[in-house]
């Protein structure tokens, strides 16, 4: 993988494309597999719970902040929210998603009409604005307690994104492409960090694996103090390499989402989360 990331930097466009038309299948098959041979203590289904499957003494103190989850708030003011807000038109969330529940493994998906991803947030806030409604802030908030309430009644859920026709797979190539460019004036690209480094210390932090990276958003950051959707952390990612955050919902955003979500798979959801 830092082989196929440092090639993929010193490639030309036209290669790229190339193998940025590789097999999606294939390419999550080895992904998978790579995560797997390089922590072969790490269960499998554990991949979801980040740093927490690879550190033990992380993983007694996340265990402890279980006991009395902080996201437990964000999940009933979210209920309420999606229960009790009116839009302009007298319509609820109920009419665009019936109760809520088992929704978030619909997202993200291809929607070939628009030939764009739309992720449970962007869809969120399409619903709003089809009854008339003002949009939510994508980062942080109401959506990102909506989306912890409907997180939360799709735990144990399976990721089961499909990629298929040639707009998708553009998608796909896109947020793969995100996902191995190097950004910042530290000149880091994710799989740097997620991949190559993972289970390596980075100052205070120890980097988790990008498998599984999706499966628990939105989360409860205690150096947020708040909850914050999957949006949030890529931008605090970019930040870190002193790179451009985009806004939530961008389109490199969800094609990155909608890449990440595939190569995880057959993993469940289990948000919301709760981390450092
Ligand atoms: C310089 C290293 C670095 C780079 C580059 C980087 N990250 Fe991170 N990332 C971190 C650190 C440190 C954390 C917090 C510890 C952890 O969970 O890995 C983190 C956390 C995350 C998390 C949350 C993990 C969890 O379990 O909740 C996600 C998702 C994530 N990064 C995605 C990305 C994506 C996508 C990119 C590329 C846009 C990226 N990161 C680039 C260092 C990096």
């Amino acid at each position: 993988m830092k082989k196929l990331a440092f090639l993929i930097a010193g490639l030309t466009v036209a290669l790229y494309a190339t193998i940025l038309s590789a097999d999606p299948e294939a390419e999550q098959a080895a992904f998978k597999a790579y995560f797997h041979s390089k922590f072969p203590d790490v269960d499998k289904a554990d991949f979801v719970n980040g740093v927490y499957a690879l550190d033990k003494k992380r993983r007694e103190q996340w265990v402890e902040l279980e006991e009395f989850p902080p996201y437990e708030i964000a999940i009933d003011e979210g209920e309420a929210l999606f229960n009790n807000t009116r839009f302009a038109d007298g319509k609820s969330y109920g009419h665009c998603f019936g109760t809520g529940q088992h929704l978030r493994k619909k997202y993200p998906y291809f929607d070939s009409e628009k030939a764009r991803v739309v992720t449970m947030e962007l869809a969120i806030n399409d619903c709003r604005e089809k009854h008339g409604t003002k949009p939510l802030k994508y980062k942080i908030g109401d959506l990102a307690k909506i989306s912890a309430y409907l997180s939360y009644h799709s735990r144990g859920d399976v990721i089961d994104v499909i990629v298929s026709g040639p707009a998708a797979i553009q998608a796909y190539n896109a947020g793969k492409e995100y996902y191995y460019t190097k950004r910042g004036q530290l000149n880091f690209a994710c799989v740097d960090c997620h991949v190559s480094s993972a289970g390596k210390r980075l100052r205070t932090e120890i980097l988790s694996p990008s498998l599984g990276h999706v499966s628990h958003f939105p989360v409860y950051r205690l150096k947020w103090g708040s909850i914050g959707t999957l949006h949030r952390r890529f931008s605090g990612c970019n930040s870190q390499v002193r790179a451009k955050a985009q806004p939530g919902q961008s389109e490199d955003y969800r094609n990155l989402e909608f890449f990440l979500s595939y190569l995880s798979n057959d993993l469940e959801f289990n948000g919301p989360g709760v981390r450092r």
